[in-house]
């Protein structure tokens, strides 16, 4: 009998790869694969183990044919995957909530110091030999230390954020679509209030047309002078053009990016800024914690592939 065919459209770490190359026949695309590259190996594949960067439509998944019973998503987030197409094919997904949480939030912290500490910008002068006087105002910055830390969006990450800051003796305020359950001290806010009292704005809300460009001039413009605004999200939660206008303002001062509109571009405006500290999307960059999405992924794939219930379902 031939075995189940899984398409990787990407790559997958070993935690991954080899639970799924010990029962079925695996096609590794690499990473960025061309759609067309991606829609001539599908046919006949039982599973798409998909990324965010590769868009999974109707014709994808017709693409893979009948075979085809699952997606899964490395990645919390899912928003390449046309869910009503998937659903109206009887196709399963999954994701990989969780097991990235405590990796997010730690990089969501780091982006809070680094862009209220200017780290990038002192980076950039000592390496460039630039270095040359101490003097009182020299590079001053803003302590997180007793701050107001405003969380956009309070599920796994924004929560785990919170209960990374503990030790900082910050206010947490929080703003969600949703209702929450928290034991956290955390008070809860619109986001318009949230981003009037707030020192330090960080986004985790998960991305949905409704999510987008909800920060934007206006909301910008409501924001401290002074403060901080992080996106470890989704790039298109921010309105990238009134952001580059406001950081010019100084309001907010500084930023810190993990994810932008349109990445891997970022506007040469944007990286002409020398009060953002940007990164390429490492959020769940961690060896343990790539290895447990991996894992996760392979899981959700054997699980469906053996007839019974995914893990970490979506649809
Ligand atoms: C990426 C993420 O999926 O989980 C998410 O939603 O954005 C990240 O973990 C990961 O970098 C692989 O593309």
């Amino acid at each position: 009998m031939t075995k189940p065919r899984v398409v990787v459209t990407g790559t997958l770490r070993d935690a991954g790869l080899d639970p799924l190359r010990a029962r079925y026949e695996v096609d590794v695309l690499g990473d960025a694969p061309a759609r067309d590259h991606v829609l001539d190996r599908l046919p006949g594949a039982s599973a798409i183990v998909s990324r965010t960067s590769v868009p999974i439509d109707g014709d994808v998944l017709d693409a893979a044919g009948d075979a085809l019973v699952v997606v899964a998503q490395f990645g919390v987030g899912y928003e390449n995957i046309d869910l009503a197409a998937a659903r109206r094919r009887g196709v399963r997904v999954t994701n990989t909530p969780g097991v990235l949480s405590a990796a997010t939030a730690e990089l969501a912290v780091t982006l809070m110091l680094a862009a209220a500490r200017r780290v990038a910008e002192g980076d950039a002068i000592v390496r460039a030999g630039k270095w040359d006087a101490h003097g009182a105002d020299t590079f001053l910055g803003r302590n997180l230390v007793g701050a107001t830390v405003g969380l956009v969006g309070f599920g796994r990450i924004g929560q785990t954020v919170a209960r990374l800051l503990c030790g900082f003796d910050v206010r947490i305020v929080y703003s969600d679509v949703a209702d929450v359950e928290t034991d956290l001290p955390a008070q809860r806010l619109d986001l318009d209030e949230l981003l009037a009292v707030s020192d330090f704005v960080s986004l985790h809300v998960a991305f949905t047309e409704d999510a987008r460009h909800l920060i934007n001039a206006r909301t910008l413009a409501l924001m401290k002078p002074g403060s901080v605004l992080v996106n470890t999200s989704r790039g298109a939660v921010v309105d990238t053009q009134a952001l580059i206008e406001a950081l010019r303002e100084g309001r907010p001062a500084a930023a810190g990016l993990d994810v932008f509109e349109g990445e891997p571009n970022v506007p040469a405006e944007l990286r002409a800024l020398p009060n953002t500290v940007l990164l390429p999307h490492v959020g769940s960059a961690t060896e343990s914690t790539r290895d447990a999405m991996a894992r996760l992924v392979a899981d959700n794939v054997i699980a469906v592939l053996d007839g019974g219930e995914p893990l970490t379902p979506v649809v």
